[in-house]
């Protein structure tokens, strides 16, 4: 495992969601309830930016053609523009660890 810290829990705690860059990617941090979901942070159908999406539970609703995400595992729950989930790929998703209020995930 390759545990990298992503942001602090507390600035999370304000924002609720966010977009961290990183050298090799960009990932969505999410907190909903009290769990941390990281997932990349573009959409699998034409890289739309995730974290401009509207958060239904533990889902997420691309800000482009509405393609749907469940955070949890990364499935597609609807495909864009009323295509069936199976016309896109699932979101790739991340384990996630907090300690001393830093946000770290598997990456
Ligand atoms: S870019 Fe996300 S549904 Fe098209």
């Amino acid at each position: 495992m390759t545990w990298r810290r992503l942001c602090e829990l507390t600035e999370l705690r304000r924002k609720g969601v966010m977009r961290v860059d990183m050298d090799d990617g960009e990932y969505l941090v999410a907190l909903i309830g009290e769990r941390v979901y990281v997932a990349d942070a573009w959409c699998t159908h034409q890289k739309a930016d995730l974290t401009m999406g509207i958060l239904d539970g533990t889902r997420v609703k691309c800000p482009l053609h509405q393609a749907v995400f469940e955070l949890v595992d990364g499935s597609v729950v609807e495909g864009p523009s009323g295509e069936p989930p199976s016309s896109i790929r699932s979101l790739r998703t991340y384990l996630v660890k907090l300690e001393d209020d830093q946000v770290y995930a598997d990456l």
